[in-house]
């Protein structure tokens, strides 16, 4: 499974791929406009920090298909071939998918609340569905559950081998375990998201214990390197 991160925050991007084994950068409109910085400023600097093999993922604002075409492809002779156009699920969405899909460029589709945009995308060609679990929560329905119906309806399609879902939109922990343990494809999770993943007190407890015996057997400071 990928593991990436959805964020624009250059600092905070830097900070989790130094430490976390992560593929990638998602972003969207509103994540960039929370920089408060010109949007290819940002992305270059992201580019860099997760190198060129890393997955950027960068989406598209125009609203027909002929505007999304054009986006792609200055963000991919910005950002370069490793970068995924976000295209939201419409039926435009749909139409710049088809075209993207004949030029080789790759994408996604976004904003997926249901289970039919997210089979209609892989049937487009979508190499990620991206169901916005937390969204779901929020509008009274199962968030995990239509995540998980969206990835069942892409393997029984038959689409698996190419389609696959980057689950986003986590608000917490247990919702980035669920799908991990159904096996999707990828989830994006936002910096503090990741960084809840493994933040425990029974943790830094163990880890407090281990340095404290250590250094009663070694003296303070002391490391197996240093002895
Ligand atoms: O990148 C899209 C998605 O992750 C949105 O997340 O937190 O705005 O619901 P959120």
């Amino acid at each position: 499974m990928k593991f990436c991160i959805d964020d624009a925050n250059v600092e905070k991007i830097r900070r989790i791929h130094d430490l976390f084994p992560i593929d990638g950068v998602s972003t969207n409109p509103s994540i960039l406009a929370k920089t408060g910085r010109s949007p290819y400023e940002v992305l270059r600097e992201i580019r860099s920090i997760i190198g060129s093999d890393g997955e950027l993922f960068v989406q598209a604002v125009s609203r027909d298909w002929e505007g999304v075409i054009r986006e792609a492809h200055r963000i991919c002779e910005e950002l370069g071939d490793t970068t995924l156009i976000k295209i939201p699920c419409t039926p435009e969405g749909f139409k710049a998918m088809k075209e993207l899909r004949k030029e080789g460029i790759r994408f996604i589709g976004t904003a997926v609340y249901t289970p039919m945009q997210g089979w209609i995308a892989a049937k487009c060609g979508a190499e990620y569905v991206a169901p916005y679990v937390n969204r779901i929560d929020n509008m009274g329905f199962d968030g995990v559950r239509v995540a998980k119906e969206i990835h069942d309806a892409i393997v029984g399609s038959g689409y698996d081998s190419y389609s696959g879902l980057l689950a986003a939109s986590f608000k917490n922990s247990q919702q980035v375990l669920e799908l991990t343990r159904y096996g999707v494809k990828a989830v994006t999770v936002a910096p503090d998201i990741i960084e809840g993943l493994v933040k425990n007190a029974a943790i830094d407890a163990a880890v407090d214990q281990f340095t404290h015996d250590f250094e009663g057997l070694t003296g303070k400071g002391k490391t197996m390197a240093d002895c």
